[in-house]
């Protein structure tokens, strides 16, 4: 039996003004608007300028989530920051928004777990505060993949976008807003999905730069018929694992990656559409952003509220996947 619950108090997310729609992609590699509306879903992406780093979306979302829980930054006792766009390999990009927003209780962290991350840092989040660790955690999910796609390979380049998304989780005495848990991941399937330069198995060198290894490579193909069999396992193992069914959800959010693998899961959990939630075609695939900045809008927009049981379900490079099953 757990000690304590878990409240969520807040959520923010913040998307950079810049937009690129597939017509500006049109004029960069050979593609469409049809192919990219088709194949994906996705009309437009946000960009981050220059000088932008994660850390910059992180902080404006988490200054968000912050007022809404109306707590300062000196409340929080810890920050975890899911990202495969850091700032810098270290400092941590958790650090960063650390020392951005003024949080000097803090502990802080960043976690790796590609578009699965936010899913996992909940999982950690919900740990630390069950067992009493911790009164009040920020969680946030914040890329910049703009700055590792690669503007010529027209595979991937229409698929990504910048973004970052905060959450405030704090202790209750009552019962937990997060139900459960369901996390997995299989690291045979590493070269699918792989940002293979830049660190200690392929350092910076001119080789790996003429060889663009700095940027994301992907065998989409490949990553889609597993995305959607992992997804929907650990959208069902997570339910059962909470004790309900597809039945009882008011509301879907599955990582933003395409539209299509969105209605595959759909249709193999027997679950409509309509419960579903959907923003890809505004922000592509922003990672480990991805299902908290849908979060946060779903609740923005009144497709969620207080007593509304929803799901959280994601799959990223690794493979790494997840999903939570959350009574707000
Ligand atoms: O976030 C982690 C999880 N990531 C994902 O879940 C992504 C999973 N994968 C996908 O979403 C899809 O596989 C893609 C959208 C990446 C690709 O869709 P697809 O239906 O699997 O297309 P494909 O890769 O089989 O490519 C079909 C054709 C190819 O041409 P040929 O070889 O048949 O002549 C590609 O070269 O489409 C071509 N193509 C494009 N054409 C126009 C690939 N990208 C583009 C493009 N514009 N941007």
């Amino acid at each position: 039996m757990n000690k304590y619950g878990v409240k969520i108090l807040g959520t923010g997310s913040f998307m950079p003004p810049k937009v690129l729609t597939n017509a500006d992609l049109e004029k960069m590699v050979q593609t469409s608007d049809e192919w990219i509306t088709t194949r994906t879903g996705i009309k437009e992406r946000r960009i981050a300028d220059e000088k932008t780093a994660t850390s910059d979306l992180a902080i404006e979302a988490a200054k968000k989530a912050l007022e809404e829980a109306k707590l300062k930054p000196e409340d929080i006792d810890m920050i975890i920051v899911a990202t495969v766009t850091p700032d810098m390999s270290f400092p941590s990009t958790a650090c960063f928004v650390q020392k951005g927003l003024g949080a000097s209780r803090a502990a802080a962290f960043d976690l790796a777990a590609a578009c699965s991350g936010f899913i996992y840092g909940i999982s950690i989040a919900k740990n630390f505060i069950e067992n009493g660790t911790y009164k009040h955690i920020l969680l946030i999910g914040a890329e910049t993949l703009s700055k590792i796609t690669d503007w010529q390979d027209r595979n991937t380049c229409v698929l990504f976008g910048d973004g970052a998304g905060a959450m405030v989780l704090a202790r209750t005495e009552g019962p937990s807003s997060l139900l459960s848990v369901y996390l997995g991941a299989d690291g045979n399937y590493d070269k699918l999905l792989i940002l293979p330069g830049g660190g200690s198995r392929n350092p910076v060198s001119k080789e790996t730069m003429d060889n663009r290894l700095h940027f994301i490579k992907m065998a989409g193909k490949e990553v889609f018929k597993v995305a959607v069999t992992k997804m929907a396992e650990a959208a069902e193992k997570a339910l059962e694992a909470a004790g309900k069914t597809p039945a009882d959800l008011d509301l879907i959010i599955p990582h933003q990656a395409n539209l299509r693998i969105i209605e595959a899961i759909a249709k193999r959990m027997d679950y409509p559409l309509e419960k579903v939630y959907v923003n890809l075609h505004k922000y592509g695939n922003v990672s480990a952003a991805t299902t908290i900045v849908a979060l946060d809008e779903a609740r923005k927009e009144g497709r969620v509220k207080e007593g509304s049981l929803l799901e959280l379900v994601a799959f990223g490079g690794g493979f790494t996947w997840g999903a939570a099953v959350i009574q707000l």
